[in-house]
């Protein structure tokens, strides 16, 4: 298992048994989104997944945290919703059966580079949304996160650059955030 897995397993396996809140960037914004099926890419314990079912969508959560995958099971039961999980690493999962298969993709508080971006869009039904809200390079100057998983310049509105910006906000105080809604022409 990787140290990295090994770290968020043993994060979830200590947090208190309470759903978090969604994303707010997420939550303002949920009527820019396409409806149907959603992916949740780096879900963690659910707390958007878990918003996301409640508000109609067809939710499938990838992770390869099998705490966090769990405590989300747990979450569902408990909220009365449905969701599917895929325990997977995402630094080199194929998406096989995917493609070009959601309607709207979300990523949130997760970044990775590589082909990582590619293989998100490849998901995304033409026509559909891809919502992307995470740390930007002032959540290290200020906090010490980890460069490596900052955003770097306007990263987002670069790599995304052939969709439709539909929403871009720019988030200081508790957290340094960019947060993006795109269409997939
Ligand atoms: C900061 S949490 C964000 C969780 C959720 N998206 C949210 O906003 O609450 C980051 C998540 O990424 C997952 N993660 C980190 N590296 C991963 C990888 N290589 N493959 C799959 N999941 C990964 C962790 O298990 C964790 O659930």
């Amino acid at each position: 298992m990787s140290l990295e897995r090994a770290k968020w397993d043993k994060k979830f396996s200590q947090k208190e048994a309470v759903l978090g809140l969604p994303d707010k960037f997420l939550v303002r914004n949920l009527h820019l989104l396409k409806t149907g099926k959603l992916a949740d890419v780096a879900c963690g314990d659910g707390r958007n997944a878990i918003f996301l079912a409640k508000n109609g969508f067809q939710v499938t959560g990838f992770d390869f945290s099998d705490f966090g995958l769990m405590r989300l099971g747990n979450f569902e039961k408990a909220e009365s919703v449905k969701i599917k999980t895929v325990s997977c690493d995402l630094e080199t999962y194929g998406f096989a059966g995917f493609q070009n298969y959601f309607d709207t993709v979300l990523v949130s508080h997760f970044l990775l580079r590589g082909n990582f971006f590619e293989r998100i869009s490849g998901i995304l039904k033409p026509g559909g949304t891809l919502v992307y809200t995470t740390f930007n390079l002032k959540q290290h100057e200020n906090f010490g996160f980890n460069k490596d998983f900052c955003l770097q310049g306007n990263e987002l509105l670069t790599v995304f650059k052939g969709f439709e910006l539909l929403k871009f906000e720019q988030e200081e105080g508790e957290n340094f955030l960019d947060s993006c809604v795109f269409g997939k022409g």
